[in-house]
C-alpha cells in the first residue's frame, strides 16, 4: 500500500527538488531538473541532471538522486524510496523518463512521484508510471 505524505514532508520534497534543480549541469539542453527522494528510513537525498558533451552520457536528476542515495548508504535492498519529487528550474512540465522509471522501480515500486505538468503539481506512483516493469 502506498503511504500518504504529510503536507510538511511534501513541501520539503518540492523545495529540496527545486534547490537541486538550481545545481543542474545542463549547458547543452538548458533544461535544469532537480529531484528529491524520501527513503523509508526518513532520509532525503537530492540529485540534479548532469549533461555531457557526448550527449548520451547524460544522467537525469532522478537517477542522480537514486545513485547518490545508494552510494551514501541511504538506499539498499532493505530500504525503499517512499516518495520522489521532480521539478524543472522554471517549472516546465517534467515527468520522469523511461530509464528513470525503471531505476526508481528497483527501489520503490510503490513510491509516490510528485511532478509538475502544464503548471500544475501532480502525484502518481512509480507502478502507475511503469506497469509490467522489468524484473529479474
Ligand atoms: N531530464 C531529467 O533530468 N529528468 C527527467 O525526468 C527528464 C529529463 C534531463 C536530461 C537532460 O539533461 C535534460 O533533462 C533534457 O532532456
Amino acid at each position: 500500500m502506498t503511504k500518504k505524505l504529510t503536507p510538511e514532508i511534501e513541501k520539503f520534497l518540492w523545495d529540496a527538488a527545486e534547490a537541486a534543480a538550481a545545481l543542474a549541469y545542463a549547458p547543452y539542453s538548458g533544461f535544469h531538473v532537480g529531484a528529491a527522494l524520501l527513503t523509508s528510513e526518513g532520509e532525503i537525498v537530492t540529485g540534479c541532471n548532469v549533461e555531457n558533451a557526448s550527449y548520451g552520457l547524460t544522467n537525469c536528476a532522478e537517477r542522480t538522486a537514486v545513485f547518490r542515495a545508494v552510494a551514501e548508504q541511504k538506499l539498499s535492498r532493505g530500504v525503499a524510496i517512499e516518495a520522489i519529487a521532480v521539478v524543472h528550474r522554471d517549472h516546465q512540465s517534467c515527468t520522469p523518463c523511461g530509464a528513470c522509471r525503471q531505476v526508481m522501480h528497483e527501489f520503490g515500486p510503490n513510491a509516490i512521484v510528485l511532478y509538475e505538468y502544464e503548471g500544475e503539481r501532480r502525484q502518481t506512483t512509480v507502478n502507475v508510471l511503469l506497469p509490467e516493469s522489468f524484473q529479474l
